[in-house]
C-alpha cells in the first residue's frame, strides 16, 4: 500500500519505485516500529484525541502483527515501499478505519527518526553484553598467567620482559573504554524524537513526555527540525565502533604473528582455524584476518555517513535514508567480530615456554642491568653506556647477558658482583617492576581486583 497517492495522476515508474524504496533493509526495524506505534496510540488515546476503542483495537491489530511477523506466519511484503507502510497498511487491512488514525500527529520523518533510535539503542546494549564477554575471556587469561613471561615489544623489537597478564591487562583497558563510549554515546541520543511531526511539530495536543517515558526516554527532544534532521548518534557511534574495530584489529594483529611458525607463542583451536586446499600443513588464522580485514570497511561506513550527512539542508532529506544499510553492515559485522574473537580467545592455547624463551633472549634484561649499576651508586646515564658495551660484547660472542662471566663483567666494570646473575634473571626483572599499571605480580595482583570489580559492577 502507499501511504500517499492523492496528489499524483500518475503511477510510480517501477524503476523509481525500487530506486526508492527501503523494504529490503528497513524491514528489519518492524519491532521498533511496532514498539513505537504502540507508544504513540496509548498516547493518543489518552489524550482524547482518539477514543478508548480506537486505541484498544489499533494495540490489538499491532500486537497482531508484531506476533505473527515473529512466529514466521506473516511475511514482510516487498512490495511496500518501506517498513512503517508495511504496518499501517497491514493494520488497516486488519482492522480497518480505526486503523486510518494510527498516523495521526505523526510523519514518516519522526517516526523513522524514533525506529533508527531505538534500533541503534537496542543495539548498543547487545553489543555491550557482548563486549563484556570479551573483556571476561581477556580477563580469565589475564588470571592465569601473572607468571607467565614473555617478551614486551616496542618497535616490534624485543625491549623488556613482561607478562601475558600484563600484555593482555592492555587490551582489557581498550574494551574498557570501548564500553565507556558505547554508555556516553547511549546517554546523549536516549531522547525521544517522536511528535515532531514532519519537522515543525503538529496542531494536536500530543503527550510527548508521555511518549518519551513509555519508550524509556530520558525525556522529548528540543527542537522538532533537529530531531528529523539528527543522525549524530549513528555517527558516533559508527566512530566508537571503528575504534572497536582498531582494537580488535591490532589484537588480530598479534594473534596472526604470535601464531606464525617464527613465533610458536600460541595455537589456535582446530575449531577456529582453517586449512589451505592445496598446503596439508596449514592452519590458518583466518577468523584474526577477517577481523583485521572487516576494520576497513567499518571505516568506509563512517566516512559515508559523514559525507552523506554534511550537505544536506534541513530538516528531512530523502539523503538520510542512506544511514540504514551502512549502519546495519557495520554493526552486524562489528558485533560478529567481537563475538568470533571472543570464542577464538577463549579455546587458544599459549605455549608459555616459547614466550619465556623468547623474553630470555634479545637483551630484554638490559635496562634491569643497567638498573643494577645504578643500585651500585653509578648514575643512570653512565650505567646505559657500560650495559651498551656489554650487549656489543655479547652480540660479538653470540651469547646472552646471563651466559657473561663474573670476569668478563668485571673487565668491562668492575663494579660487577655475583648478585648481577640474580639482578638479571627474567623472573626478577618482571617482580620488580610494581609501580601502578606495571607487570609486577604485587601491581598485577592490585590490578586484577580491579578489573574484577569493575565486571561485578558492569
Ligand atoms: N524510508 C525513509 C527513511 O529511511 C522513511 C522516511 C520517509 N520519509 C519521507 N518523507 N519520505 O528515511
Amino acid at each position: 500500500m502507499n501511504l500517499w497517492g492523492g496528489r499524483f495522476t500518475e503511477n510510480t515508474n517501477e524503476d523509481v519505485f525500487a530506486f526508492n524504496a527501503s523494504i529490503g533493509f528497513d524491514r528489519r526495524l518492524y519491532r521498533q516500529d511496532i514498539r513505537g506505534s504502540l507508544a504513540h496510540v496509548e498516547m493518543l488515546g489518552r489524550q482524547a484525541i482518539i477514543t478508548t476503542e480506537e486505541c484498544a483495537l489499533i494495540k490489538k491489530g499491532l500486537n497482531g502483527i508484531l506476533e505473527d511477523i515473529e512466529s514466521g506466519k506473516l511475511a514482510i511484503d516487498e512490495t511496500a515501499e518501506d517498513i512503517h507502510s508495511f504496518v499501517e497498511g497491514e493494520l488497516i487491512s486488519r482492522i480497518g478505519d480505526a486503523g486510518k488514525k494510527l498516523h495521526t500527529g505523526r510523519s514518516r520523518n519522526d517516526q523513522v527518526a524514533l525506529d533508527m533510535r531505538l534500533y541503534v539503542r537496542d543495539y548498543i546494549d547487545d553489543l555491550d553484553k557482548q563486549l563484556k564477554a570479551l573483556l571476561q575471556a581477556v580477563f580469565g587469561i589475564m588470571k592465569d598467567n601473572i607468571e607467565t613471561y614473555m617478551p614486551g615489544f616496542t618497535h616490534l623489537q624485543k625491549a623488556q620482559p613482561v607478562t601475558l597478564a600484563h600484555h593482555f591487562g592492555a587490551y582489557f583497558e581498550m574494551f574498557r573504554r570501548d564500553r565507556e563510549r558505547l554508555a556516553d554515546i547511549r546517554a546523549r541520543m536516549n531522547y525521544c524524537p517522536l511528535g515532531s511531526g514532519a519537522l515543525a511539530g503538529t496542531t494536536y495536543p500530543l503527550d510527548r513526555k508521555l511518549v518519551a517515558e513509555l519508550l524509556d526516554f530520558t525525556a522529548p527532544t528540543r527542537n522538532s527540525m533537529d530531531s528529523v534532521a539528527d543522525r549524530d548518534y549513528v555517527i558516533e557511534l559508527l566512530s566508537a565502533l571503528s575504534t572497536i574495530m582498531m582494537h580488535l584489529s591490532r589484537f588480530s594483529e598479534e594473534i596472526i604473528i604470535w601464531n606464525s611458525n617464527e613465533y610458536r607463542f600460541i595455537e589456535l583451536d582446530d575449531a577456529f582455524s582453517t586449512g589451505s586446499s592445496i598446503m596439508p600443513q596449514k592452519k590458518n588464522p583466518d577468523i584474526a584476518e577477517l577481523v583485521r580485514g572487516k576494520t576497513g570497511r567499518v571505516y568506509g561506513a563512517l566516512m559515508s555517513m559523514l559525507t552523506t550527512l554534511k550537505g544536506i539542508p534541513l530538516a528531512y532529506n530523502k539523503d538520510m535514508q542512506e544511514d540504514k544499510e551502512v549502519f546495519f553492515d557495520a554493526s552486524d559485522n562489528v558485533f560478529n567480530c567481537v563475538k568470533l574473537f571472543t570464542g577464538m580467545l577463549k579455546t587458544t592455547r599459549f605455549n608459555k615456554e616459547n614466550m619465556e624463551k623468547s623474553a630470555s633472549g634479545g637483551f630484554t634484561n638490559a635496562t634491569d642491568a643497567a638498573d643494577y649499576l645504578v643500585g651500585k651508586g653509578i648514575p643512570f646515564r653512565d650505567a646505559h653506556g657500560i650495559v651498551g658495551k656489554l650487549v656489543l660484547y655479547c652480540l660479538d660472542k653470540n651469547i646472552s647477558l646471563d651466559e657473561m662471566t663474573l670476569d668478563e663483567y668485571k673487565a668491562i666494570s668492575p663494579v660487577f658482583e655475583n648478585d648481577i646473575y640474580n639482578a638479571i634473571a627474567i623472573r626478577t626483572c618482571v617482580e620488580r617492576r610494581n609501580t601502578i599499571g606495571a607487570p609486577g605480580p604485587e601491581a598485577m595482583t592490585q590490578m586484577l581486583s580491579e578489573c574484577e570489580n569493575y565486571l561485578a559492577a558492569t
